[in-house]
């Protein structure tokens, strides 16, 4: 990989990412196998240290360090010195003092993984910061399009809903459209991001024309934790006028799959009759989670020849 850090899909090349999602294929097939583990990074320390909730991320990270033999240590924010006042940049260089490989960070505000990154000798890998980025859900989205339709090039994915607050959207963007797909973004305007066109994206205030032929169709979370103020009027109206259901998805093509990062708020952005259907792959995004995110590690803490 270019850059030392995985702190964006900037920091990816296509060729980077491309590679990262070749040796996901590898290590997704070890978390199939009765015993999932791998001696790669044995000897190496990884710190995953979250200051925002998390299941899927913090799970998937910790096993897949355990799965490549690291040493590793969870920490959350709830249990650190950070509730006794402890500053960031603090933290940060206490736990490099003990020589971490890697630190994994989710932190709430945009650019603190870049921070800490300027400051510590341990590679750093961003688990999602405020409404900047979540480069390792990017990827493991791209790993499951890619298990679903074998290649991103010249698809069309649409994803929906609240867009502006969304490190998912963002990080995905960027990344699908490296890869050869077109994106559509559709949510309420109060819901898109400024200057959508920077993104590169079609932008529509509506859903149904994002779905028409869709390949792909990612389902975003209403993230009432994020919303300052009133971004629509109501959540039922929200979920008439944007939640997905098999009528409208029928608008997308017949074999599209739909996605979403999770958690899922059903019956608001996603209703029952899709999100248990044979067309969503959301369960194969959290298995592809495991495996992206050990060849992720495997990248960062230079682990030698894998030996699977
Ligand atoms: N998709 C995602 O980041 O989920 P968690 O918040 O559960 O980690």
């Amino acid at each position: 990989m270019s850059s030392r850090h995985l702190l964006s899909i900037r920091d990816l090349t296509s060729e980077d990412a491309i590679t990262l999602l070749d040796s996901a294929s590898a290590f997704w097939e070890l978390s199939r196998r009765s015993i999932k583990k791998a001696p790669t990074l044995r000897g190496k320390t990884i710190i995953n240290l979250f200051f925002e909730n998390s299941t899927r991320t913090r799970t998937s990270f910790e096993l897949a360090g355990k799965r490549l033999s690291a040493d590793v240590i969870n920490i959350s924010v709830q249990s650190s010195s950070a509730k006794k006042g402890e500053s960031l940049r603090d933290t940060v260089a206490t736990l490099d003092a003990m020589h971490p490989d890697v630190c994994v960070i989710r932190h709430g505000a945009s650019g603190a993984p870049g921070f800490v990154a300027e400051r510590v000798n341990a590679a750093v890998v961003n688990a999602g910061d405020g409404l900047h980025e979540h480069p390792t859900q990017a990827l493991l989205d791209a790993f499951t399009i890619r298990q679903a339709k074998g290649d991103l090039e010249g698809l069309k994915i649409a994803i929906c809903g609240d867009v502006a607050h969304s490190r998912v959207a963002r990080s995905g963007t960027l990344l699908f459209q490296k890869l050869g797909a077109s994106v559509r973004l559709a949510g309420p305007r109060t819901m898109l991001p400024p200057q959508p066109e920077s993104l590169g994206a079609e932008v529509f205030d509506r859903i149904e024309p994002a779905l028409e032929g869709a390949d792909v169709v990612m389902m975003l979370r209403i993230q009432q934790e994020r919303l300052a103020g009133t971004y629509f009027a109501t959540l039922r109206e929200y979920a008439r006028e944007f939640g997905l259901n098999s009528t409208r998805l029928e608008l997308a093509k017949r074999d599209a799959i739909v996605m979403h990062p999770g958690p899922l708020n059903r019956g608001i952005e996603i209703n029952d009759d899709v999100a248990d259907s044979d067309r969503a792959v959301i369960l194969n995004q959290v298995e592809a989670g495991v495996a992206v995110r050990m060849a992720v590690l495997y990248r960062l803490a230079g682990g030698g020849e894998a030996r699977l």
